[in-house]
């Protein structure tokens, strides 16, 4: 199908990313991360000292010099790959309060759909199904218990030799979905057109056979 766009939207930890880059491998289709877009703003305001994330002239004018690029799964700040930079604790802080800003939202926002306008896409993020492409053809809310995601949370973490206590976690992933779902603009919330997946109780796997159930009953 041409000009297929597949948003997957939904709270932090409920597996968006594994899914997301393993149906766009299967379906070879581009894998959109705009989380680290977010991210890559947040990691950027943070390197050049703009500490208050409200001053709207300082972000603006830091997103007039930003060129933001991915290469494979890769992201690119201005030529750098900040990947291995953007996925600290510090950074999902500064990425959720970056993303209320009107000015980031409204320059990533023009870049994802530039990004989407060639179609054959995997749109991962909090608003993809509800701003950005709200004409997409497939849209998955996915998400999974608060204590289930802060368990895959605290596992990831570890894995990259980070050490956290569990009740840290969850009050983290608690404090970024308030601050995702109660911001005014571009909440975090389902598109009344979504497939809800919750992921509790599922393998990866089994998420991906309920999103291809999906596709197969569309086409
Ligand atoms: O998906 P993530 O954890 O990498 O996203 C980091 C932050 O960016 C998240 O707290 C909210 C924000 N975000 C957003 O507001 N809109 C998106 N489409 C993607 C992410």
């Amino acid at each position: 199908m041409l000009m297929d766009i597949i948003t997957i939207d939904g709270p932090a930890g409920a597996g968006k990313s594994t899914v997301s880059k393993e149906l766009a491998r299967r379906l070879g289709y581009l894998y959109l991360d705009t989380g680290a877009m977010y991210r890559a703003v947040a990691w950027a305001a943070r390197h050049k000292g703009i500490i208050d994330i409200r001053q709207k002239e300082g972000l603006s004018g830091l997103c007039k010099d930003l060129k933001l690029e991915f290469r494979g799964n890769c992201i690119f700040l201005n030529g750098r790959d900040v990947s291995p930079l953007i996925r600290t604790p510090e950074i999902d802080r500064l990425s959720s309060a970056v993303s209320k800003v009107p000015v980031v939202r409204e320059y990533l926002t023009k870049i994802q759909r530039e990004l989407g306008s060639r179609g054959n896409i995997v749109a991962e993020g909090r608003d993809m199904g509800t701003v950005v492409f709200p004409q997409a053809a497939h849209k998955v809310f996915l998400t999974a218990s608060l204590e289930e995601r802060a368990r895959r949370r605290k596992r990831q973490l570890e894995a990259q030799g980070k050490k956290i206590r569990y009740e840290e976690v969850l009050a983290q992933i608690e404090a970024r979905d308030r601050e995702d779902s109660t911001r005014s603009i571009a909440p975090l919330r389902a598109a009344p057109d979504s497939v809800i997946i919750d992921s509790s109780h599922l393998t990866i796997e089994q998420v991906l056979e309920k999103i291809a159930m999906c596709l197969k009953e569309y086409k």
